[in-house]
């Protein structure tokens, strides 16, 4: 099958802002009196903020209402925010924007696949918006990956099917949502994923999108 369609997650894929959800998830930790570190935050990465922060609550063997998750989950992203209202380009990933370019020259359509209702925010602070012909982001999905809703809708909007698709991740959780929905992938970043993605890449100067496509498809 022919690739024609790249879909990039958003946090540690094309930003590096996958620590400012771990900051801001140890500092909610830190004042609840709840243990997490960073290995417990390989778990987080991907998943929606609500699925976070019940992983935290099991990993503690702790129950709470939802009310209170609720809560908890409001006062986390309070502090995210806080960190990425600073954020400019300079955060963007080496080499995913010239990646974006390139595949977008070569006729590869692109689109976003976060879990992030602050996905917005941060692709217009950074100028990466205009590098995609369709956003799905948190706000536009309810199933948190690994389900593939995120990165099926974002195959949809490109008007491709999932196996024409390739999807670039730096979690556990976005590798899987991406093999159940029957697309190709690349890790990007994170060692941890390194086993089980179709390819893999430390950061987007090691390759060329046509190299990409050669490789997966
Ligand atoms: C991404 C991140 C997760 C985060 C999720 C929801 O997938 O990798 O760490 O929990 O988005 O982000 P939000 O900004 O909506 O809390
Ligand atoms: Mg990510």
């Amino acid at each position: 099958m022919m690739i024609k369609g790249f879909i990039f997650d958003l946090d540690g894929v094309l930003v590096d802002t996958a620590k400012y959800h771990y900051l801001a998830w140890k500092k909610l930790a830190d004042e609840m009196g709840l243990h997490f570190n960073i290995r417990d935050n390989e778990l987080l990465k991907g998943v929606s903020r609500e699925r976070s922060f019940e992983i935290i609550l099991e990993l503690n063997g702790k129950e709470m209402s939802r009310e209170e998750i609720q809560e908890c989950c409001t006062r986390k992203n309070g502090f995210y925010v806080d960190f990425i209202s600073r954020i400019t380009p300079e955060e963007i990933l080496p080499g995913a924007r010239e990646f974006l370019t390139d595949a977008r020259s070569k006729g590869i359509r692109t689109a976003l696949g976060s879990a992030s209702k602050n996905a917005g925010i941060i692709l217009e602070r950074t100028g990466l918006l205009p590098f995609f012909d369709a956003v799905i982001d948190g706000t536009k999905v309810s199933l948190a990956k690994p389900n593939p809703e995120v990165f099926l809708k974002g195959a949809e909007e490109l008007k491709l099917l999932p196996e024409e698709c390739v999807v670039f991740e730096d979690s556990m959780a976005g590798i899987v949502a991406a093999h159940n929905g029957g697309m190709k992938t690349v890790g990007v970043g994170n060692r941890e994923v390194e086993g089980c993605c179709d390819a893999f890449i430390a950061s987007f100067t090691e390759m060329t999108a046509p190299v990409i496509v050669k490789k997966v498809g």
